[in-house]
């Protein structure tokens, strides 16, 4: 046997499953990077994994239901492997893992471990107390230090030419309906350093867009890097002008903001920093004043819609994005016609929305006057259809435009390329491969809902 072949005997399969935000989809990658240097090798598909991660959200209950109909197909998959002799490891990791940990093992004898988003760092080490209690030999390739050496290391695997980098965690804001602040905890911010060391390590690898996370990404404020002791904390918009000066990287983005984060400094970056995309997810949530004091958002409709004013102020073209909740308990005709309104008045070019979903120990769920189901998801309807045209409404604004694409993807006929334009849409272009991982201007030519379809401009340069 040659040294390569026993390597790739030995390597145990690793499958993760990401349900939910984005800030899930980082925290995926990072655990695949932390287990990687432990010999495991990601796989995708369930089937035969020595490792199986289900990376789960808890926001609404549909999403938390999905990992025990997930745990219910792994049972037969884990029996098939132990029946082979080898054992597969069922790990429930993120939001549910967080909320109902001691239930999901009572309901779910199939999994063997449950670990938090704040401490998943610690799954090589967790990995291998179940290894020992299971009476199998610890991990041996690595000793244990060499182990926490490894997550130590800032490396991240990266695939494509964009890639999230989670700059805040948790939330203090406590909507009435939402879940995240019990699920993720306060709210922290990392270090300037730290997320500058990680971004231009990003940009080393190819990246050329980043998209700064966080539940509530524009509350950010860090410690300042040494040498700027002086401003203290920096918040993020100072994050973002920092961040615009290292080489290679040519588009920020950051996700997801609160109206009553948006200061001025933020504000005004839309108009002067080049790099900072002509884009943002900013969730209303509700049009009417009743219904948003109820939630606790803390701001009216009308506070809203003048911020929405100075942002195009300063950025006429900015695309505006949105979360909306319909049939928050309490909610009337007259409440929803509110929420009509105000997506009339503001102008989406995408948007997100959701029925109200009660979640247990939220002050939501033990409000009076829980809306019918029925009559939720003709709201929803009704929403949805005015979002969709809006979205189809923008994305034809765009036909005839040129516009600089970063293409990330061959597209799905031979000859395509598929990339995204400043506002985030979708873009489809015949072009040669070696323009992936490039920004090039294109003409577009036709717009569907989701997507953009357009030539490439040769010889045109692009700013950004
Ligand atoms: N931190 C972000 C979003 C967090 S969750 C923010 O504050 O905007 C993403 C979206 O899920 C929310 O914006 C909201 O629209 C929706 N959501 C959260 N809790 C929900 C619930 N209980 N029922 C229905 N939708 C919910
Ligand atoms: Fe949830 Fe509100 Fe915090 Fe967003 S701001 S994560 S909706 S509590
Ligand atoms: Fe879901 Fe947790 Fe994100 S509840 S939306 S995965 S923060």
């Amino acid at each position: 046997m040659t040294a390569k072949q026993t390597e790739t005997t030995t390597r145990k399969r690793l499958f993760i499953r990401t349900y939910g935000c984005q800030m899930n989809v980082y925290d995926s990658e990072r655990m695949r990077d932390l287990l990687v240097p432990l010999g495991y090798e990601p796989a995708d598909a369930p089937d035969g994994a020595d490792l199986v991660i289900l990376n789960t959200c808890h926001i609404r209950e549909k999403a938390a239901e999905k990992v025990y109909s997930e745990l219910g197909r792994l049972k037969p998959l884990k029996a098939e492997k132990e029946a082979a002799g080898g054992r597969m490891t069922v790990t429930v990791a993120g939001c549910v893992a967080q909320a109902e940990g001691a239930e999901i093992q009572r309901r779910a004898p199939v999994v063997d471990l449950v670990v938090g988003p704040q401490t998943y760092h610690r799954l090589p080490e967790l990995i291998a107390r179940v290894h020992r209690d299971r009476g199998e030999a610890l991990e041996t390739e690595f000793e244990v230090e060499e182990k926490f050496d490894a997550l130590a290391v800032p490396k991240r695997h990266v695939e494509g030419y964009s890639a999230f980098v989670t700059v805040q965690e948790g939330c203090d804001k406590f909507c009435s309906f939402c879940v995240v602040p019990y699920t993720r905890g306060a709210e922290y911010s990392r270090p300037a350093a730290q997320i500058t060391a990680e971004v231009r390590a990003l940009a080393a690898q190819g990246v050329r867009e980043i998209t700064l996370l966080g539940q509530n990404v524009n509350a950010y404020s860090g410690e300042a890097p040494a040498g700027d002791e002086a401003s203290g904390r920096w918040g993020l918009a100072r994050l973002i002008r920092h961040l615009a000066m290292i080489g290679g990287i040519d588009r920020i983005r950051f996700t997801t903001s609160h109206p009553n984060d948006m200061d001025d400094d933020l504000i005004t970056a839309f108009g002067e920093e080049e790099k900072l995309m002509p884009y943002l997810h900013l969730p209303v949530q509700a049009g009417s004043d009743r219904i948003l004091k109820a939630m606790n958002r803390k701001h009216t409709a009308a506070e809203y819609t003048a911020l929405i004013e100075r942002l195009r102020t300063v950025r006429p073209d900015i695309a505006l994005s949105g979360d909306f909740i319909v049939g928050f308990p309490g909610e009337q005709e007259s409440d929803f016609a509110a929420t009509l309104k105000l997506v009339e008045e503001t102008g989406y070019a995408s948007a997100f929305s959701f029925k109200y979903s009660r979640r247990p120990g939220t002050p939501g769920a033990a409000m009076g006057a829980q809306v019918d189901e029925a009559v939720m998801a003709e709201r929803l309807a009704r929403l949805q259809a005015l979002l969709d045209s809006q979205q189809q409404g923008f994305n034809a604004s765009m036909v005839g435009k040129r516009l600089p694409v970063l293409f990330e993807r061959e597209g799905r006929n031979a000859g395509q390329l598929g990339g995204r334009s400043p506002y985030l849409q979708a873009v489809h272009c015949d072009g040669p491969k070696e323009l992936i991982g490039q920004i090039a201007m294109v003409e577009v030519l036709s717009a569907s809902k989701n997507a953009l379809g357009a030539r490439l401009l040769r010889g045109e340069s692009c700013a950004a």
